[in-house]
């Protein structure tokens, strides 16, 4: 898939957002290795910490329904400076998704690409449990 229909994906997510506490709509499209696209939306709550990023809405969604192949992630926001995932989401993609592209992009065509290990360089995650 051409990364402008993923962007166009996670822009149309973004509308759905439930942000009434932070007013910060975020959309995400995550795209799987054959190409299908889940979106996600950030979905906030009244006690805020209970609140669930765009970017895990999106993998709790396609990993619901048994995907397991990921190539890339549109995090999408509206905001100058372009919005990254949170390392609550670094983590949940590092350890589901593996090293996928995160494309980073804003509502006025800005973007920029980065591999997820760049951004989550010294990762935690099963290798370390094996033997426990
Ligand atoms: N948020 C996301 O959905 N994704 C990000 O990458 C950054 C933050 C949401 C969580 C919360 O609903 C709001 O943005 C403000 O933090």
């Amino acid at each position: 898939m051409k990364i402008g229909d993923l962007v166009r994906a996670a822009e149309q997510a973004r509308l759905k957002a439930r942000a009434p506490h932070s007013g910060f709509k975020v959309g995400a499209a995550l795209e799987t290795r054959h190409g299908k696209v889940y979106g996600g939306c950030n979905v906030e709550n009244a006690t805020y910490g209970l609140t669930v990023c765009a970017e895990r809405v999106a993998a709790w969604k396609a990993l619901s329904e048994g995907e397991s192949e990921f190539r890339r992630i549109v995090v999408l926001a509206d905001t100058e400076e372009l919005t990254p995932p949170c390392g609550a989401c670094r983590q949940i993609l590092w350890e589901y998704c593996g090293d996928i592209e995160v494309v980073l992009a804003n509502l006025r065509s800005a973007r920029t690409r980065f591999r997820l290990k760049e951004l989550f360089p010294f990762p935690f995650d099963g290798r370390f449990l094996i033997g426990e």
